[in-house]
């Protein structure tokens, strides 16, 4: 679920990827310069980001404008994680830092949304004296009417989860992207209950959006100019939606296959995938599509059978290797990336050393690496000690870090003469000269630019270079 840039960051920067904070808002023109404005800051995985883009729409219907200058706004938001400790400290951090605009600017309101509000609750309005809005995520439509009523000085707080929220009919309000790649929300919560998790006690019980109104969004998507979909949920592989007129259900191969024909010229990628649920089904409507993008993201944990269990993933080591040799046996160029804790409740050296084999036998092309932080209220919390030491954690999170660098260098490596299909995003981050675009694996590619090539268009390109993280390469005719 987590940022797809698949960059191979240091330690520090595994750490802290997820917590990486994103303003979003577009500039002002000048008609809108007399409408109220809203400031809004995201932090987490890339649904928080999906879920800000609803929260605009809703506020932009009941008349706020977004903005990027955060001393321009009436309203200050802040989407936030609870996923890790370290996620609520940044957030706490930046909540100082707004206490203090908001000391400047009587009236200026700051509101906190996702999934710290639930978790948080009314401690939030206690704890942070400034704070006027907390609003869980299933509660986004009730945001014009707690902001009414902070206006009046009534601090207000919905955190009510629901069974059957999804926002299906609302169009989100596309913030701060490239204008070719956006994400489409296609479930809410989780039902797992992994052991380590908080998620399914922020974001509730797992609901499917109407795959119509999926549909529909990558449509209108396609019809803006929009090139990539990627479809979001924390367990997008245990999509179900019943068509209330044909009782008809439609399963997660069944949408994907639906998104896969709107157009051949509009991508469609999807994340997370838990291994326990992704199907042949899936597999082989991945494979018949050349626009389903061969890559899966598909998080390990640990490649221990006990510390799975411990971890409640419902899968072992065996069954986890299976999955993996289907994948690369229906698709041989599929890449497939991970999510790994080290350093999980009672964890030994050898089952450490169990995730470290897993990952040269997954071959991963990249991952999400973290050391475990006890969550309040998890199952692990109440259940199991946190018995490893911070030392001992960072290490094994050093070791894995390595081992993927390795991995990733030895993935890209093996690319260098090959040609792919890549998708223009825009001008490469450090020289304009070049483009940067990714195949269908999600490897970011640069290229020198070429006429009469532009942003939005596919390119062939030859690969001349690899990084573990970026390759580099030559459009070819
Ligand atoms: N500690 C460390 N990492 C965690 N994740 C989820 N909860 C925790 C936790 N308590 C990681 C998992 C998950 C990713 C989104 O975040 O690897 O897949
Ligand atoms: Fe958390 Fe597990 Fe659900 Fe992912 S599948 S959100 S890790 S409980």
């Amino acid at each position: 679920m987590y940022d797809s840039n698949p960059t191979i960051p240091s330690t520090e920067k595994v750490i802290d990827e997820s917590l990486q904070g994103s303003a979003y808002g577009n500039e002002l023109d000048v008609a809108d310069v007399d409408s109220k404005k809203f400031y809004i800051e995201s932090y987490g995985c890339q649904m928080n980001f999906s879920d800000s883009e609803i929260v605009a729409s809703i506020l932009s219907k009941s008349g706020f404008k977004p903005t990027r200058n955060i001393d321009n706004s009436d309203l200050i938001l802040i989407n936030t994680c609870s996923i890790r400790e370290k996620a609520e400290e940044t957030v706490r951090k930046r909540l100082k830092i707004f206490d203090a605009i908001k000391q400047q600017k009587p009236g200026l309101m700051v509101g906190v949304l996702g999934c710290m509000a639930e978790r948080l609750k009314k401690k939030f309005l206690e704890e942070e004296r400034l704070v006027d809005i907390v609003v869980g995520p299933d509660a986004y439509r009730d945001l014009p009417n707690l902001i009414d009523n902070a206006a009046e000085g009534e601090k207000g707080i919905n955190v009510l989860l629901s069974r059957e929220e999804t926002y299906a009919d609302i169009s989100p309000v596309r913030l701060d992207n490239n204008g070719i790649s956006a994400f489409i929300s296609i479930m809410r919560g989780c039902d797992n209950m992994c052991s380590f998790c908080v998620v399914p006690f922020t974001r509730g019980r797992e609901r499917s959006r109407d795959s119509f109104s999926i549909v529909a969004e990558a449509q209108d998507l396609f019809d803006k100019g929009y090139k990539e979909i990627t479809l979001l949920g924390q367990n997008v592989d245990s999509y179900k939606w019943e068509n209330p007129e044909t009782n008809e259900l439609v399963d997660f191969a069944n949408l994907l296959e639906m998104c896969a024909l709107v157009s051949p010229k509009l991508r469609v990628r999807f994340s997370t995938s838990h291994p326990k649920d992704i199907t042949d089904q899936v597999l082989y409507t991945m494979k018949k599509y050349d626009n389903i993008c061969k890559y899966i993201h598909l998080p390990v944990q640990s490649g221990n059978s006990r510390v799975l269990d411990l971890m409640n993933r419902t899968y072992d080591r065996d069954w986890y290797i299976q999955k993996v040799d289907r994948i690369y046996e229906i698709m041989p160029d599929c890449a497939i990336s991970s999510d790994i804790i080290a350093g999980f409740c009672s964890e030994t050296e050898e089952e450490h050393q169990d995730t470290l084999s897993i990952m040269d036998y997954a071959n991963y092309s990249m991952s999400y690496m973290f050391f475990y932080s006890e969550r309040p209220g998890t199952l692990a919390a109440r259940k199991l000690t946190d018995d490893i030491p911070l030392e001992t954690k960072k290490r094994r999170l050093q070791e894995v870090v390595e081992k993927q660098q390795t991995l990733s260098l030895q993935h890209n490596l093996k690319e260098i003469g090959k040609v792919y299909e890549i998708l223009i995003e825009g001008d490469s981050k450090k020289s304009d000269l070049d483009f940067k675009g990714r195949n269908s694996q999600n490897k970011m590619t640069v290229f020198p630019k070429m006429e009469p090539y532009k942003k939005g268009d596919y390119v062939k390109v030859k690969i001349l270079e690899a990084s573990s993280a970026t390759l580099k390469g030559e459009i070819v005719q």
